[in-house]
């Protein structure tokens, strides 16, 4: 079975530098406040803060996403088989 990951982007902390687009553009766009978006996001919250999955996502991409964020507002978890979550960034 293949890992699922849970990506969640802390938007407050956002300062739309763009490189997670930019490195990782199959799932991550700018948004019209100048800030990123996952790409077929679930909001949650108060829609400040987006996650998306558990989903089979491409962690490498994803990854590579996060170590491009300055301010390291995007976080990756993994989904264990007994629905536990592992943060791994
Ligand atoms: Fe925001 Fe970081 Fe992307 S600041 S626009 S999540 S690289």
């Amino acid at each position: 079975m293949a890992n699922k990951y849970k990506i969640v982007h802390d938007r407050e902390v956002c300062i739309g530098c763009a490189a997670c687009a930019s490195v990782c553009p199959k799932y991550w766009i700018m948004g019209s406040d100048g800030k990123s978006n996952i790409v077929n996001a679930i909001k949650t919250g108060n829609g400040e803060e987006e996650t998306i999955g558990p989903l089979e996502v491409d962690f490498d991409s994803n990854h590579e996403a996060a170590d491009s964020c300055p301010v390291n507002c995007i976080h990756i978890f993994e989904i264990k088989e007994d629905g536990k979550e592992n943060k791994l960034i």
